[in-house]
């Protein structure tokens, strides 16, 4: 198995959730995806999201998802057969289509419904020195929906860790209480290992007085757990899923592509400092 820079000898899954809508999700899966397959690591993106934002941020568009999430995750197609490169060199995706919606009611019957992804991942895992090389990963980052359905519980109950990003604005903590009650009852009922990986602050505007004061307030609260790293609100990062492009693909010099490559870079720190 591929030893990552991370000293982790299996794929490290991360997570990234928020049941708020509209809060960076898929931006953050998207562009921390790109900027870890920047720096060597072998990067897949699971876009869990019936909206399939992810899947279109990163170019796969509708006529090319034949495979999808919702093949694996209800049992038609093993895993590897989902996977799809992207235009980004070291970064594969599982794509999402709208069958994603109706997933709850179709794995209903299914005793084991809320560990489809994890136990596919784990086959995949147990096949690993069969892979292509460009399958062996070493970063699994899971886009989530914004909600806290079973497609969420399945991502959650696979990943070792989440990270929570946050839009720095006025109501920035409200809805923090409850993503993190639902990790923490996950963590106790389905995955013991779960661990919050951090809370990434997104959208910052630094002339913006209330937009500073939520980062003060946030980082009071949250101590070490918020990252360093904030991503600016940047035109050029909500202009680049229209492109079917990362922003480190569209303008790879622009304040947002920046952020990301920081954040990929104290992320791997943090990953370095856990196992240390
Ligand atoms: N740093 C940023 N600067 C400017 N615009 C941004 C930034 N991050 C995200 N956006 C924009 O904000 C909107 C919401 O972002 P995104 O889709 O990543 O959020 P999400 O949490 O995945 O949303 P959903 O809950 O609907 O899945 C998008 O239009 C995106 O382009
Ligand atoms: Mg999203």
């Amino acid at each position: 198995m591929v030893l990552s820079t991370t000293g982790h000898n299996t794929p490290r899954i991360l997570a990234v959730s928020n049941q708020k809508g509209g809060v960076g999700k898929t931006t953050t899966a998207i562009n921390l995806g790109t900027a870890l397959a920047a720096i060597d690591e072998k990067v897949l993106v699971i876009d869990l999201d019936p909206q399939g934002n992810a899947s279109t941020g990163l170019g796969v568009q509708a006529d090319k998802r034949k495979i999808s999430a919702y093949d694996v995750l209800i049992g038609n197609e093993k895993i590897e057969n989902a996977i799809v490169p992207t235009s980004v060199p070291n970064l594969s995706l599982i794509s999402s289509t709208l069958d994603l919606l109706g997933l709850e009611n179709d794995l209903s019957q299914y005793e084991n419904r809320s560990f489809r992804l994890r136990d596919e991942l784990l086959n995949l895992f147990s096949r690993y020195g069969m892979l292509k090389p460009e399958q062996q990963f070493t970063y699994i980052i899971i886009d989530c929906p914004p909600s806290l359905n079973l497609l969420t519980v399945n991502a959650l109950s696979a990943a070792q860790s989440v990270l929570i990003p946050l839009q720095c604005e006025f109501f920035a903590l409200e809805g923090l209480s409850q993503i993190i009650s639902t990790i923490e009852e996950v963590k106790a009922s389905l995955n013991p290992g779960l661990s919050i990986h951090g809370v990434i602050l997104t959208m910052f505007d630094k002339r913006n007085r209330i937009a500073r004061e939520v980062v003060e307030e946030v980082r009071n609260v949250l101590g070490s757990k918020v990252y360093s790293t904030l991503i600016p609100r940047n035109v050029k990062v909500s202009e680049a899923p229209s492109h079917g492009k990362p922003v480190l693909l569209y303008d790879h010099t622009c304040s947002g592509s920046k952020a990301y490559i920081e954040l990929a870079t104290e992320l791997i720190q943090r990953e370095r400092d856990m196992v240390a």
